[in-house]
């Protein structure tokens, strides 16, 4: 297992937004969480990736708690464990956040280099074997503004990958990119998981979750309404909820 999720509370100005989350995500799983826009969904990846803060439950990635629940509150590690913690996790945004004045390997080394001391060497290296594996090798002096929309998300995913992270998360990854761009989201997301990494997709997208995820959660208001392999989620739906969602984007 290298995320787990347990009991996690989340509200804002006191409306609640995630109740009593729980999922855990093996190594080299593929698991995509979707449900309704406002369902809570990119709550749960800000709270994985500590840029917010829940108010209760317990979040552990590989081993090591980002946050513990004491029965009253949740408990957030120390400095130095956050940044071990951080290393682990890889996120992608939904609408890339590249640098737009830093060309592609210069997008990807950024934090290798500034935030964890990695020699250029190395980061370069890696970036250029990363790049490799997403066939982007003819990219690397390119800027942002010069790329596709589907060879920029993977570079938004090269980069997320540098640090070699235990989970990659990705927020709505095929939503800027025309359909046919789908498929090769869905090859890159697969050798991710080869690699080893869990993967934490997020989706509103349901025949992408159905190409790409092995498991399914289904969230509706902040909680989880369904959890199931994916062939047993879309061959017999009994929760009318998840029906409906299904549904109305069938
Ligand atoms: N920083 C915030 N302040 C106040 N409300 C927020 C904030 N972030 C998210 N929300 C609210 O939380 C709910 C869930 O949002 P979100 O997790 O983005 O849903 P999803 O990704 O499923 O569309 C929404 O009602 C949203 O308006
Ligand atoms: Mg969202």
């Amino acid at each position: 297992m290298v995320l787990s999720v347990q009991g996690l509370y989340k509200s804002f100005k006191g409306k609640p937004v995630l109740e009593d989350v729980s999922f855990e995500l093996g190594k080299g799983e593929i698991l995509a969480i979707i449900g309704r826009s406002g369902a809570g969904k990119t709550t749960i990846l800000r709270c994985v990736n500590n840029l917010v803060k829940c108010d209760r439950g317990t979040i552990q990635v590989d081993g090591m708690y980002l946050c513990k629940d004491d029965g009253e509150k949740s408990n957030y590690a120390r400095q130095a464990d956050m940044l071990k913690i951080r290393k682990k996790l890889g996120l992608v945004f939904q609408n890339f956040n590249l640098f737009p004045h830093m060309s592609v390997l210069e997008n990807i080394v950024e934090a290798p280099i500034n935030v964890f001391g990695t020699p250029k060497k190395d980061a370069e290296q890696k970036a250029m074997q990363l790049l490799e594996m997403l066939e982007l090798e003819d990219k690397v002096s390119s800027y942002p503004f010069e790329l596709s929309g589907g060879q920029k998300q993977r570079v938004a995913i090269a980069r997320a990958c540098a640090l070699n992270p235990m989970v990659m998360c990705l927020d709505e990854p095929t939503s800027a990119l025309d359909p046919e761009l789908r498929e090769g989201i869905a090859v890159t997301i697969e050798k991710l998981a080869q690699e080893g990494m869990g993967v934490l997709l997020i989706t509103h997208d349901m025949s992408f979750a159905k190409r790409v995820a092995q498991r399914i959660i289904f969230m509706d208001e902040g909680q989880i309404v369904e959890e199931r392999s994916k062939d047993e989620f879309f061959d017999n739906i009994e929760n009318q909820r998840v029906k409906n969602f299904i549904g109305d984007y069938a």
